[in-house]
C-alpha cells in the first residue's frame, strides 16, 4: 500500500487571505493560481503494519507542527478508507523550504495525491482538492494543472479547485526574486486570523479583481492579468500590514520600483508578492532576459528562478523508499 506523488507549488493571482470557517478551512473569497513548472514536492506514503506514524520532509525527521498537521491529514485518509494503519511518509521538495516558496501548497498536494492512491480510493480530482484544502487551503490549487481556481464554496464537498486553462496554453512567466532565505515569524495561518477592519475592505474589491483575472486568463490577456494580480497583491497587503504584519525587506520595494520603472521603460512586467519578502515576476517569454539582467545589474547575489506553468499533481513510479 504504497504510491508516490509529485505536485508543483503555485503562486496566486487573486490571494487567499482570511477564512470563513476555521475547521473546515473555508476561504472569504475565491482565489486564482498559477502552477510553477520549476519547483516540485515528491512524497512518498505506505500505509502498513507500522508501530507508528513516521514522517522525513526534506532529510529531517518531523516533529511539532509540522508533524502534527501531516498525521491529521493521514488520520483524513484512515478515515475515508476506514483502515487504522500507521504510515510512512517521505518528501522531499527540489528546493530548500527557506526559499520562500509556499512549500505547504505542493507538499499536502502531494501528500492527499499520495495517500488516495496509496489507499486505492480512486478519488476524483474535485474530492482530492476539496480534502487538500483541509490541510492547508492554497494546496487545494496545486492539484489541477495550470491556471486555476479555488471556489470557495460553503461547506466541504463545494469548497475546491479546477483547472480555467491548461498550462500549455497561456505562456506567462513567474520570475522569483528570492529576496531573503529566513523563515517568516509568522506564518500564513496564524497570520489571518488576525483580523481587521481591512478585511472588509478586501472584499468590496476582490471580487471585481477576481473577473479580470479570470477573463484575462480566458482570453490571453496578459496586461490584464497582470495589472489585477498586483492590484490584488497589494490588497492583500494592506490588510496584512493592518495587522501589523510587514513581510517585505528592503529589497522587496526596490524589486517592486524596479518593476515599475520597467514598465515605465516598455518592458512590460508585474509583480505579486505571498506572505514573505520574496518578489514574482509576470512577464511574457521575450521580456525574460531583459527583466533578469536588469535586476542583476542592480543586485547581482539576487538568485532569480524563472517557471512556466506547471501540470497537475500526478504518481509518479519513482518511490523515495
Ligand atoms: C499568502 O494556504 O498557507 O500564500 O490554509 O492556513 O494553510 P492555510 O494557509 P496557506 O495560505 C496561503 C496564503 C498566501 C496567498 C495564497 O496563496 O493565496
Amino acid at each position: 500500500m504504497k504510491a508516490t506523488a509529485l505536485a508543483h507549488p503555485n503562486i496566486a493571482f487573486i490571494k487567499y487571505w482570511g477564512k470563513l470557517d476555521q475547521e473546515l478551512n473555508l476561504p472569504l473569497n475565491n482565489s486564482i493560481s498559477m502552477n510553477l513548472d520549476s519547483f516540485y514536492t515528491k512524497t512518498t506514503v505506505e500505509f502498513n503494519d507500522f508501530y507508528e506514524d513516521y514522517v522525513m520532509i526534506n532529510k529531517k525527521i518531523s516533529s511539532g507542527i509540522e508533524k502534527s498537521r501531516v498525521v491529521e491529514h493521514l488520520d483524513r485518509f484512515r478515515k475515508l478508507a476506514g483502515v487504522d494503519m500507521k504510515a510512512k511518509v517521505i518528501s522531499e521538495n527540489n528546493f530548500p523550504s527557506s526559499a520562500g516558496i509556499a512549500s505547504s501548497s505542493s507538499g499536502f498536494a502531494a501528500l492527499t495525491l499520495a495517500c488516495s492512491s496509496a489507499l486505492k480510493l480512486n478519488l476524483d480530482e474535485r474530492t482530492l482538492s476539496s480534502i487538500s484544502r483541509r490541510a492547508s487551503g492554497s494546496s487545494c490549487r496545486s492539484i489541477p494543472g495550470g491556471f486555476v481556481e479555488w471556489f470557495m464554496g460553503s461547506s466541504d464537498e463545494t469548497s475546491y479547485a479546477e483547472s480555467i486553462e491548461e498550462p500549455e496554453n497561456f505562456i506567462v512567466l513567474d520570475i522569483v526574486a528570492i529576496v531573503s532565505r529566513r523563515k517568516k515569524d509568522v506564518s500564513s495561518t496564524e497570520g489571518m486570523k488576525i483580523f481587521n477592519p481591512y478585511f472588509y475592505a478586501r472584499l468590496a474589491e476582490v471580487h471585481e479583481h477576481l473577473c479580470f483575472v479570470r477573463n484575462a486568463i480566458k482570453e490571453k490577456n496578459f496586461t490584464q492579468l497582470g495589472k489585477y494580480a498586483e492590484k490584488d497583491c497589494i490588497s492583500m497587503h494592506t490588510v496584512m500590514m493592518n495587522s501589523g504584519l510587514f513581510y517585505w525587506e528592503p529589497e522587496t520595494i526596490k524589486i517592486i520600483k524596479l518593476v515599475s520603472e520597467l514598465r515605465k521603460e516598455g518592458t512590460e512586467c508585474y509583480f505579486t508578492i505571498d506572505a514573505g519578502p520574496n518578489v514574482h515576476i509576470l512577464t511574457l517569454p521575450e521580456n525574460e532576459e531583459k527583466i533578469r539582467n536588469r535586476i542583476q545589474k542592480e543586485n547581482e547575489k539576487i538568485e532569480l528562478i524563472t517557471s512556466k506553468p506547471g501540470g497537475k499533481a500526478r504518481i509518479i513510479d519513482e518511490n523515495l523508499f
